[in-house]
């Protein structure tokens, strides 16, 4: 077995917790020591995973962006293996565009995963590099041959910026604010230690012991980081109520333990972001998916997963 696999990895271990197959032992240990910890981790990471759909789902639908750079994609979900699982970056922006996608991680196991989702996928790319460094991913030759950057870019920083210090948090959102054109747009949803600061504490000193950072922070200090981006409504929330507080009942939906945001690379000097009517989006998406034909209806089907939200729930979920 490589060193590597010895190694508890974030991607693996988050694997694990939301039911999936690919992880290894030493991934499988530390996931049982934090779920002691935080039983709600497989709820949270799920709630993410939504709330990453449906930034997708904006971004193309209400932005009319088209390229999308998934950064720490982690493993995407397989729509037709798993229908019950939130829809990986592609297949979300499908719905609304044919996008061109990149997935970037430095777990090589992702890096797999993401070759097998989009390989026979024109205009995608799966690159294994590490997303800290900015020059170097947009000068990448797979990144080149996919998303133009003179043109609006998607940014996907999805349960990422937590794993880095607040150093190269700062510098990988500020750079790509400096590096992508007006138009350009980031989601970012982000571990927090407003609602639960000693478990968080305890998940951080867990993770330290396999030398993983992990940085939740307030939500003050995530906005500074998003620093030149102008989030769009209803601002940095937590997950589960982008873009509109849930009318469901998801079970902890307020205790995401994280936020989340859709933000705008706005040119200098222009008005505030408009504040769309995140309900009028949502409507015609659904609308669009209705009138799709039966063969391309989406995947989506509510969740069953015990722990997570009955299909009953789930269904007023998709409705609303
Ligand atoms: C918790 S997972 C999130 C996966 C997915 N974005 C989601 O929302 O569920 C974090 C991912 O970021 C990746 N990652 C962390 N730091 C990274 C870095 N510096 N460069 C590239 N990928 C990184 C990890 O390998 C992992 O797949």
């Amino acid at each position: 077995m490589p060193d590597w696999a010895e190694q508890p990895a974030v991607a693996r271990i988050t694997d694990y917790l939301t039911g999936g197959s690919d992880h290894f032992a030493a991934d499988r240990r530390l996931a049982e020591q934090l779920g002691q910890v935080a039983p709600w981790l497989p709820q949270i990471l799920m709630i993410n995973r939504l709330y990453g759909q449906r930034a997708v789902e904006y971004m193309a639908g209400t932005l009319g962006i088209a390229q999308f750079m998934d950064l720490g994609c982690g493993m995407p979900y397989n729509s037709s293996a798993c229908p019950s699982k939130p829809l990986h970056a592609y297949d979300a922006a499908s719905f609304v565009c044919t996008p061109r996608v990149v997935y970037v991680d430095n777990d090589p196991v992702v890096r797999g995963h993401a070759n097998m989702a989009l390989t026979e996928l024109t205009g995608t790319a799966a690159v294994g590099t590490d997303v800290r460094q900015v020059s170097r991913l947009l000068g990448d030759k797979a990144v080149m041959s996919v998303i133009d950057i003179s043109r609006p870019v998607a940014v996907l920083c999805h349960d990422l910026l937590c794993w880095m210090t607040d150093e190269d948090a700062s510098n990988l959102v500020g750079n790509l604010h400096d590096r992508l054109p007006p138009g350009s747009a980031i989601s970012v949803s982000h571990a927090t230690t407003d609602t639960a600061p000693e478990v968080m504490g305890e998940l951080a000193g867990l993770y330290a012991e396999h030398g993983i950072v992990f940085r939740p922070r307030s939500r003050d200090h995530i906005g500074q980081i998003l620093g030149p981006w102008t989030p769009v409504a209803p601002g940095l929330v937590t997950p589960a109520q982008w873009p509109t507080p849930p009318d469901h009942a998801f079970p902890g939906a307020d205790q995401s333990h994280a936020y989340a945001a859709v933000a705008l690379h706005r040119p200098a000097g222009s008005a505030p972001a408009a504040r769309s009517s995140s309900r009028s989006w949502i409507s015609s998406l659904l609308r669009r998916r209705r009138s799709r034909p039966e063969s391309e209806a989406s995947p989506i089907q509510p969740f069953a997963e015990p722990g997570f939200v009955s299909s009953a729930t789930a269904a007023r979920w998709v409705a609303r």
